[in-house]
């Protein structure tokens, strides 16, 4: 089985062609940053209307690039949640119209299932190993710029979430920090170039626990924390310091990630811990996770870590071989929770 994949959730406009062994023939973004970085985040308006001006041209790449057209494919599988409302109906609607067109079906994806699908994608380029069917139970770490959740996926589409944030999402703070600090958009890659030198135990920023059994987390603390301390330096001490001082509160947030995942890792016993969404691009992050011992972590690369369409049409062969699939009325969902996608729900 060959799926087509759509995914115009939030900025980025993309269409990848991925089989059932998960492996991506092709895959292409096109990124909208350039249209939002005057803004320092993403304007809602101005991506739907770039993915209007896209997604076709994107799709059509995608094909070109795996050399099928579109009567090879199988399916075309669609985020249609969690996300911008008009980002979501660009890909939904494009995706409705070449089922239509095509006599392909559609098959309904969750953005965060997608992420967590990453996982066991593969492709020429790869040299580390892919999860399979064999690693679950899994343990997965959504953390991107809109969730920060750890997810338990005992068998394919069965999903429980063990905690979220209450507040803001790990990604959130980052590019929120960043902001503040006037360093750009998105904030992510850009304190980590910076943090890069820097020493992570110049300054302490406090931790926030609810309790120490539970799995959720809380980033809107640490983040006012953050603002406050940069506001209490003097401009000098933060200009010498300002890697420090970045490295630090990168620190922070991935001590948090890093602490809560290990110990649910610990108490559940998965197979493998997955970790996921652009935050999983980071590096601090992934070196806080080499301190596991007793389970094997799985950073997907990270291309397929930020947004993509091969993770979105992965997920949609696992529903498809279950039988899922979408009435050309679908419609989207912007706050659709992972939970509601799972097979017992
Ligand atoms: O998964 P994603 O591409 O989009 C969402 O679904 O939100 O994640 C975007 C988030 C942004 O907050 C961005 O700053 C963060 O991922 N990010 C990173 C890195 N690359 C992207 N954060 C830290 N380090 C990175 N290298
Ligand atoms: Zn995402």
């Amino acid at each position: 089985m060959r799926l087509l994949g759509i995914e115009t959730s939030c900025d980025d406009t993309a269409a990848a062609v991925v089989d059932d062994s998960g492996f991506v023939w092709s895959s292409v973004i096109s990124s909208q940053q350039s249209f939002h970085t005057k803004y320092q985040g993403v304007v809602p308006e101005i991506a739907s209307r770039r993915h209007t001006a896209t997604v076709i041209a994107t799709i059509d790449e995608a094909l070109l690039l795996a050399h099928m057209r579109i009567h090879d494919i199988d399916g075309i599988a669609v985020t249609y949640g969690p996300g911008l409302v008009g980002s979501l109906l660009v890909g939904v609607e494009t995706a409705k119209a070449l089922s239509y067109a095509s006599g392909r079906r559609l098959i309904p994806v969750n953005h965060l299932e997608g992420h967590i699908m990453a996982s066991f994608l593969r492709d020429a380029d790869m040299t580390e190993n892919q999860l399979t069917g064999d690693d679950l139970p899994l343990l997965a770490l959504v953390v991107s710029g809109g969730h920060t959740e750890l997810v338990y996926v005992d068998q394919w589409l069965h999903y429980r979430v063990l905690g979220a944030t209450r507040d803001d999402a790990a990604g959130e703070t980052l590019d929120k920090f960043a902001k503040y600090l006037g360093l750009g958009y998105p904030g992510g890659p850009i304190l980590q170039r910076i943090g890069a030198t820097g020493d992570s135990a110049y300054h302490t920023f406090p931790r926030v626990t609810f309790s120490k059994t539970g799995y959720e987390f809380s980033f809107s603390g640490l983040k006012t924390a953050g603002i406050n301390y940069v506001k209490s330096l003097e401009k000098d001490e933060l200009e010498h310091h300002l890697a420090d001082v970045v490295a630090s509160f990168e620190a922070a947030v991935v001590n948090e990630l890093v602490g809560k995942s290990l110990r649910a890792a610990q108490e559940l016993h998965p197979k493998a811990l997955a970790v996921v969404g652009g935050v999983a691009a980071n590096e601090r992050l992934r070196k806080g996770f080499r301190k596991a011992t007793n389970v094997r972590v799985y950073f997907p690369p990270m291309k397929y870590c930020t947004d993509n369409a091969a993770m979105i049409a992965y997920a949609g062969i696992r529903r498809s071989m279950v039988g899922i699939c979408a009435p050309l009325d679908l419609d989207v969902r912007s706050s659709l929770t992972v939970e509601e996608s799972s097979l017992d729900a």
